[in-house]
């Protein structure tokens, strides 16, 4: 993805499916005159607001949410626990309702040369309703988060949604901005289509894979509550 690496934006357009599967690309305009600087920024230190640990005993962090199926009813929740491998279970329920639902995921681990990862958590939430905000819960046994995210629209034929682009993110000061500048848009982006090269953990020494967790951090704020496909 080095071939991008020249160029960095955030921008929204506008999507529809027709019925005969083609995918029409409308004309979204320029949203904004934004334009990041040319020179290159420097990653932000680790002790950065933006990476911060939440706080509490095994607290869920890097907390990431992505599509689950093809139809848009299902969501796959991730995150990572660092003192323990704790709960993997989601507790989900949409808004203005109390009926609750639980799934339950799994674990799973790596290591990189000196390094080795904390407990990732994977479970995918399913048989959701289109078009309806649900709340979802993890941390069970611990501390506790709650997070929420929207569905999208039954498919069909016109059916509009307005997704967001980012591609090359890193976790440089100009990342910030670029992030703060798509949460800013009023166009609201209801998914992200990220085009990849995340974290560039690979400027570092091994790979340095603790820059993986300061990007999925960092990013948490938006693909917390957004799937990013
Ligand atoms: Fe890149």
């Amino acid at each position: 993805m080095r071939f991008y690496s020249c160029f960095l934006v955030a921008f929204l357009c506008v999507l529809a499916f027709d019925d005969g599967g083609f995918l029409l690309l409308s004309n979204g305009g320029i949203t904004s005159s934004y334009v990041r600087n040319e020179e290159k920024s420097v990653d932000m230190p680790f002790d950065s607001d933006v990476f911060k640990v939440p706080q509490g005993y095994n607290a869920p962090q890097q907390v990431h949410i992505t599509q689950g199926d093809h139809e848009g009813k299902a969501i796959i929740v991730s995150w990572i626990t660092v003192d323990e491998p704790g709960s993997s279970t989601v507790l989900y329920w949409p808004r203005n309702s109390t009926k609750m639902v639980q799934a339950t995921g799994h674990i799973t681990t790596y290591t990189y040369y000196n390094y080795t990862s904390g407990y990732i958590h994977h479970c995918t939430l399913e048989d959701l309703e289109s078009n309806s905000t649900y709340y979802y819960e993890i941390g069970f046994g611990h501390t506790t988060r709650t997070f929420w995210f929207v569905t999208p629209p039954e498919v069909g034929p016109g059916v509009p949604c307005t997704f967001g682009i980012i591609g090359d993110l890193g976790q440089t000061y100009d990342s910030n901005t670029t992030l703060t500048h798509y949460e800013m848009n009023p166009v609201k982006g209801k998914t992200m289509l990220y085009v990849g090269d995340l974290s560039y953990a690979d400027h570092y020494p091994y790979h340095d894979n603790r820059r993986w967790d300061s990007w999925g951090r960092f990013v948490e704020r938006s693909v917390a509550y957004q799937p990013w496909i």
